[in-house]
C-alpha cells in the first residue's frame, strides 16, 4: 500500500501542489480541492481522492458511510459490519466475531483506499460491498451517484468533532514534539480548515441530498445514536434492506449487537496493536461522550461556532 500511495502521490502532485495550501492538524498540510481540505501522503487525501474519481466503479448494490473525521466514524462501521454480516457470525461463539479481535477500520475499509491495493477488497460482484468514505457529496465519484446505491450520513456536534479532532491531532503530533493548543484548533476549525472540512458544508452537502432522495441517503447523528442505539440501528437495518425480524427482536440480537459495539468494548478489545498505516488502535477511542466540548470551549468560542452553524444552516431544519 505505501509503494502504491507513493505511486499515486506523484501521479497527482502535479495537479494538487498548485492549490490552495493550509498548515494542517497533522504534520502534512492541507490543501483545498473541490471547495474542501484534504490531507496528503495519507490513505485518505486529497491524491486518494482524486484517483478514486478517476478509476473506482460502485455497484448498485454497495452500502456507503459517509462521515467527517471525528464524526463517530469508527463506531458506525462496527455497527453496520456487525448488522449486515449477522447471520454469518449467527452460529458461532461471540468470541469468533471479528469486532472481538479487529479494529473496526480492518473490518470495513474506506473507499479512498481501495485504489492503494494490489487486489480488491471484495471478490467481483460481491453483495452488499461496505465502504466508508469521508468525501463531501459533491466529490464522490460519479459512478457513486450514478448507481443510486445506499449511503448513510452519520453526523456529530461540530463542537465535540472540534475537542475529538484536537485529541486526536495531539496524540498523532506528540510524537514529533509539538503539540497543538485548544485556541489555535479552535481557529482552525472556525474557518473550515480542518480535513475533508469545512465541517458545515459536509453536512449541509449530505443533509440537503437526503431531504431530495430519502431511500437513497439516510442521514443521523452521532447524539441520536448515542441516546438511543437500539432505535437508531433498528432504522439503519431497514433503510439498508436488513431489517430486524420478530425472531431477532425475541432474541434480542439488537441490543447484542449495540453492546458488541459499545464504547467500553471496543475500547477494551483495541487498547494495543496499530492500523497498518501506524495509527495505534486506542486513539480512535477517547471518551465516546455527547458534550465533551462543555470541558474545553470558552463561552466566547461556543457562541462564535452557534453564530456560524446558525448562518450557515439557515434555512434547513437541522439542530445539531
Ligand atoms: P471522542 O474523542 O469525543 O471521545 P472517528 O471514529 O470518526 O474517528 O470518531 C472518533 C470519536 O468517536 C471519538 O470521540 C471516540 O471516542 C468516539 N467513539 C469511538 N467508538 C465509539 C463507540 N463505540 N461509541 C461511542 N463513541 C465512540
Amino acid at each position: 500500500e505505501e509503494a502504491n500511495l507513493a505511486l499515486i502521490y506523484d501521479k497527482y502532485k502535479e495537479r494538487f501542489t498548485t492549490l490552495q495550501k493550509e498548515k494542517g492538524w497533522m504534520t502534512e498540510e492541507l490543501y483545498k480541492y473541490q471547495g474542501f481540505w484534504h490531507q496528503s501522503k495519507n490513505v485518505v487525501s486529497v491524491e486518494t481522492v482524486m484517483a478514486t474519481q478517476d478509476t473506482f466503479q460502485a455497484l448498485p448494490t454497495d452500502i456507503y458511510l459517509a462521515t467527517l473525521p471525528k464524526s463517530g466514524t469508527t463506531w458506525l462501521k462496527a455497527l453496520v459490519f456487525a448488522t449486515v454480516n449477522r447471520n454469518m457470525y449467527k452460529n458461532k461463539p461471540l468470541s469468533a466475531h471479528p469486532l472481538k479481535t479487529s479494529n473496526p477500520h480492518n473490518c470495513l475499509p474506506f473507499v479512498e483506499c481501495e485504489v492503494l491495493r494490489t487486489s480488491p477488497t471484495y471478490p467481483d460482484a460481491y453483495s452488499p460491498r461496505l465502504f466508508a468514505t469521508h468525501m463531501p457529496y459533491t466529490s464522490l465519484p460519479q459512478s457513486i451517484i450514478d448507481s443510486h446505491c445506499r449511503i448513510i450520513y452519520m453526523c456529530r456536534n461540530p463542537k465535540d468533532v472540534l475537542v475529538s479532532l484536537f485529541h486526536f491531532a495531539n496524540k498523532l503530533r506528540g510524537k514529533f514534539g509539538d503539540v497543538m493548543t485548544f485556541k489555535e484548533a479552535f481557529e482552525m476549525f472556525a474557518k473550515g480548515v480542518i480535513p475533508n472540512g469545512p465541517y458545515w458544508d459536509h453536512v449541509k452537502g449530505y443533509y440537503k441530498i437526503s431531504i431530495e432522495q430519502p431511500t437513497r441517503i439516510m442521514f443521523f447523528t452521532y447524539e441520536d445514536m448515542k441516546t438511543d442505539t437500539t432505535n437508531t440501528l433498528r432504522c439503519l437495518a431497514k433503510f439498508l434492506g436488513y431489517p430486524f425480524t420478530e425472531e431477532e427482536e425475541a432474541k434480542g440480537t439488537v441490543e447484542e449487537i449495540a453492546k458488541l459495539c459499545c464504547f467500553e468494548n471496543l475500547s477494551e478489545v483495541n487498547k494495543h496493536g496499530t492500523l497498518s498505516i501506524g495509527i495505534p488502535n486506542y486513539a480512535f477511542f477517547r471518551e465516546g461522550k455527547v458534550g465533551d466540548w462543555r470541558k474545553h470551549l470558552t463561552i466566547e468560542m461556543s457562541q462564535t461556532l452557534d453564530q456560524i452553524t446558525n448562518e450557515k444552516f439557515h434555512g434547513l431544519d437541522l439542530v445539531l
